[in-house]
């Protein structure tokens, strides 16, 4: 018998230190065998955001340790390992370094395969962990540094629909909490505070809602949300603000998403249309089940990863190394830390003030 790939990945691109291990099982889902992830929110905390130097130092403090755990948790030897995938951009550079380096250090000494793995492509692969999904399908990625619908064709082959041009969601969700007093990373925080609030209080603008295609901007809300939180004057005020915003995001990915979907509709000509939304912001229950309604009323079948797999986390990164091992797509040790990566890299760049639609 045909032995089944034991995938090892790591994940070390911005303030988590991660690894996994995936092992093939014949049926259409993979077995996570392991999945440790050692957060460095405490780290960052009073400082309001990831400091690259700091997340660094700690990713080599604890990589070793962190991709042990991995394999003791597995029940697996470090000899049963098949290839080893690791995020390879994008990312903090300095952080991508870490795990990269120890990455391919491991693959030389068991002369094993190397697999370099765009984090993106972690995300946009994270619910094959635990469901058939099969290509093509429409994709929401939802991250702290990433906004985009993109149609993922096969393994590697993506054509960005929309981008955001200025803002991440997850940015958008982290900045609005810190005007709120929230400590880093708040976005999940957001969600929180919405359940007290009112969420028809505030009026809150939708930038480029009716125009630009499905292509998104978050920065004339938070703008907005910058002037209320100066007139706030108790918790309450900041429920009502949170809730408004919790509900202008869900609108706003409403509308967008439906767009998305007319675009995609255009590219896959099947009946059965499929619809992925991936990334930290994507365990928002709210936006999930908002989302989930939408892709009900116009025929998509909707596929969250699990909660657990909605942030960063090296069981996707394993997952992508998994797909590339099949297809013996390896890579060369000298492959760099590529800080900027896109799924799409035909897709222009639409960024800053000079984005007019
Ligand atoms: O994918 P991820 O873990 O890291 C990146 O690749 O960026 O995403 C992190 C982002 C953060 O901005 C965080 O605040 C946001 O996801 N996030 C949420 C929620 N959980 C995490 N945003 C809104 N609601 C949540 N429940
Ligand atoms: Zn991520």
């Amino acid at each position: 018998m045909k032995k089944r790939a034991i995938i090892l990945g790591i994940e070390s691109s911005c303030d988590e230190t991660a690894a996994a291990i995936i092992e093939e099982s014949g049926q259409n889902v993979p077995n996570l065998l392991s999945n440790v992830v050692s957060s460095q929110t405490e780290i960052h905390k009073k400082f309001g955001g990831v400091v690259p130097e700091l997340a660094a130092r700690s990713h080599i403090d604890k990589i070793d340790l962190i991709v042990n755990k991995a394999l003791q948790d597995s029940g697996k030897k470090l000899s049963d390992i098949d290839a080893i995938a690791v995020t390879a951009g994008p990312g903090l550079i300095v952080c991508l370094s870490v795990g990269l380096n120890f990455g391919k250090a491991l693959a030389m000494s068991l002369k094993k395969p190397f697999i370099a793995i765009n984090h993106l492509e972690g995300h946009a692969l994270s619910p094959k962990i635990v469901t058939d999904l099969k290509y093509p399908y429409l994709l929401l990625l939802i991250s702290g540094g990433h906004t985009q619908y993109l149609a993922v064709k096969n393994l590697g082959k993506y054509k960005r629909l929309g981008t955001t041009i200025d803002d991440a969601l997850g940015e958008a969700f982290d900045k609005t909490a810190k005007l709120l007093g929230i400590k880093f990373p708040g976005g999940p925080f957001i969600e929180k505070y919405a359940l007290l609030g009112d969420k028809n209080r505030f009026k809150l603008p939708k930038p480029i809602i009716n125009k630009g295609g499905c292509n998104l901007s978050f920065a004339g809300l938070k703008t907005a949300v910058l002037k209320i939180s100066k007139t706030l004057n108790n918790k309450q005020d900041k429920y009502d603000l949170a809730a408004s915003f919790q509900k202008t995001i869900e609108e706003i990915l409403y509308k967008k998403t439906k767009i998305a979907f007319d675009e995609f509709k255009k590219i896959n000509l099947r009946k059965n249309n499929t619809f992925v939304v991936a990334g930290g912001v994507a365990a928002n229950k709210k936006i999930r089940d908002n989302l989930e309604k939408l892709s009900l009323n116009e025929n998509f079948k909707a596929i969250f990863p699990p909660q657990y797999l909605c942030g960063d986390n090296a069981a996707m990164i394993a997952m992508a190394g998994l797909e590339r091992y099949k297809l013996k797509k390896f890579n060369k040790l000298s492959y760099p830390a590529k800080p900027r990566w896109a799924l799409d890299e035909k897709a222009i760049f639409l960024k800053g003030s000079g984005v007019k639609f």
